[in-house]
C-alpha cells in the first residue's frame, strides 16, 4: 500500500428505520463534502426492506441515485475479517474478489443503525467504522439503561419510572398508582428504544397517561415515564475517543408544546439558536456533563448530548445522548462544531481518523489467554 493511495470509505445510508429519509440527506451532505483528494467514496444504500445496494458506476454516487439506479448491484458485508469489504451478491458475482473498504461510515439513525446492531456486524467484519461501538450504541439507544448509567456517573436527570409492556397489560392500575405516587403531573411517556419523538407524549392526567402508555406500548416492550421538566432545550456535540471534547451548546426553540415528530420533520415549527445564549458557568457545566455522558457509556467518535436548563432553578438536566445525530450541513451536530471552529469537511476527516484510531486500539487486545 503506498501512501498516496486514497482511502476507500464505505458510506452506508438508508436502512430499516423510521429515520431512513433523514439518513439519505445526511449521507448526501457527507458525500458532497468529503475531501475527494484523500478519499474514494463507495456509496452503500440499505432499502427499507433491508436490501444492500451499491451502484455499478461512480456517477451514481449520491444516495437517491443509488436507491433509484437501474444499474444497482446487490452487495453485502459478511462477518468474516478475511473477506474484509463489500461482496457482490448478484448472479455470477459470488466469485468476484471482494472490494476492500478501509473505513465504513454508517450514516444510519435509529433502529439497526444507532443501536449497536450494524456496529456488531462491522466488528465481526473487522472493518474500522465511524462512531460508537456496540455497547455505547445500544446503551445510548435504550432510554432506561442510558438513565441508569447517567445516574451512576453523577449526572442530574428528571425522576423516572419504567416497566415492561407485559406488566402494563397485566396490571395497568398498579402501574398508574406507582406513577402517581412517585411522579407528579405532567409526565412524559416514551418507548425505551426509538427516536424522532415517535411514541413520545406528554400526559397531564390519568386518562392521558393511560392513552400515552398504550401508544408507547405499540413501539416497544419497555416503557419509561418521566417527570416533565419546564426548561430550555440545549444540545451539545461531542467528538473524540478516550479524550473527547465538547462544542459550544445550541438551543432548540420549540414550536409545538414539545419537540415532537411533526416539529422535527413535518412543519419544522422549531428554530435553533447557535450558539445558545447562556452564561459562561452554564456553558461549562453543560460541556462537562456532555463529556461525562459520553465517557459513561464508553462513547467513541461522535455524539450529540441533549439537555434541559430548568427555567426556575437553572439546573442542567440531561435528557439523552444520540450516538448518530443528524449530519446534514444544517443539522445541529455539525452546526455546533462550525460555531466552535471545526468545519464540516474537517469534521468528516477527524471522524475517519478517530475510526482508524479506535480500531487500532482495539486490535491491540488479546482475544485469548497468553502467558505473560
Ligand atoms: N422529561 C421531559 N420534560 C420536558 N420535555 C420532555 C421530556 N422528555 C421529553 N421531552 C420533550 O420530548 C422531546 C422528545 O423526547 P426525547 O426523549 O428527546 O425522545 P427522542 O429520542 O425521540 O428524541 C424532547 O425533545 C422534549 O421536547
Ligand atoms: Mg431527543
Amino acid at each position: 500500500m503506498t501512501n498516496d493511495r486514497k482511502l476507500r470509505i464505505g458510506v452506508i445510508f438508508g436502512g430499516r428505520s423510521g429515520e431512513h429519509e433523514v439518513s439519505l440527506r445526511s449521507a448526501e451532505s457527507i458525500i458532497n463534502a468529503i475531501d475527494k483528494t484523500k478519499y474514494e467514496v463507495v456509496p452503500i444504500g440499505i432499502t427499507k426492506h433491508g436490501r444492500w445496494l451499491t451502484a455499478r458506476n461512480a456517477s451514481a454516487l449520491l444516495p437517491q441515485a443509488v436507491m433509484a439506479s437501474q444499474e444497482q448491484r446487490s452487495v453485502t458485508i459478511v462477518g468474516d475479517p478475511t473477506r474484509r469489504g463489500l461482496m457482490g451478491l448478484d448472479a455470477g458475482e459470488q466469485s468476484r474478489s471482494n472490494e476492500p473498504l478501509d473505513v465504513i461510515f454508517p450514516v444510519l439513525h435509529g433502529t439497526y443503525g444507532e443501536d449497536g446492531t450494524i456496529q456488531g456486524l462491522l466488528e465481526m467484519a473487522g472493518v474500522p467504522y465511524v462512531g460508537c461501538g456496540v455497547l455505547a450504541s445500544s446503551v445510548g439507544m435504550d432510554k432506561i439503561l442510558m438513565k441508569q448509567v447517567f445516574e451512576r456517573a453523577g449526572l442530574t436527570l428528571a425522576d423516572y419510572e419504567f416497566f415492561l409492556r407485559s406488566d402494563w397489560e397485566r396490571e395497568p392500575e398498579a402501574i398508574v398508582a406507582r406513577i402517581n405516587s412517585r411522579l407528579s403531573s405532567p409526565v412524559f411517556v416514551k418507548p425505551a428504544n426509538l427516536g424522532s419523538s415517535v411514541g413520545v407524549s406528554k400526559a397531564s392526567n390519568n386518562t392521558e397517561l393511560r392513552e400515552a402508555i398504550s401508544d408507547a406500548a405499540r413501539y416497544d416492550r419497555r416503557i419509561v415515564v418521566e417527570q416533565a421538566v419546564h426548561g430550555r432545550e440545549i444540545e451539545v456535540s461531542v467528538l473524540g475517543n478516550d479524550n473527547p471534547i465538547a462544542s459550544l451548546p445550541g438551543e432548540i426553540i420549540v414550536g409545538h408544546e414539545f419537540y415532537d415528530y411533526a416539529d422535527k420533520y413535518i412543519d419544522n415549527a422549531s428554530r435553533t439558536e447557535v450558539p445558545a445564549k447562556l452564561s459562561k458557568e452554564i456553558i461549562e457545566r453543560i460541556q462537562a456533563d456532555a463529556v461525562t455522558a459520553f465517557t459513561s457509556i464508553d462513547g467513541a467518535g461522535l455524539a450529540r448530548v441533549d439537555f434541559f436548563v430548568e427555567h426556575e432553578t437553572e439546573r442542567v438536566i440531561i435528557n439523552e445522548i444520540n450516538t448518530m445525530p443528524g449530519f446534514t450541513q444544517i443539522s445541529m451536530f455539525p452546526k455546533l462544531w462550525e460555531a466552535t471552529g471545526i468545519s464540516y469537511a474537517e469534521l468528516i476527516d477527524r471522524l475517519i481518523g478517530l475510526a482508524i484510531e479506535r480500531h487500532a486500539d482495539r486490535s491491540r487486545n488479546l482475544t485469548s489467554y497468553q502467558a505473560r
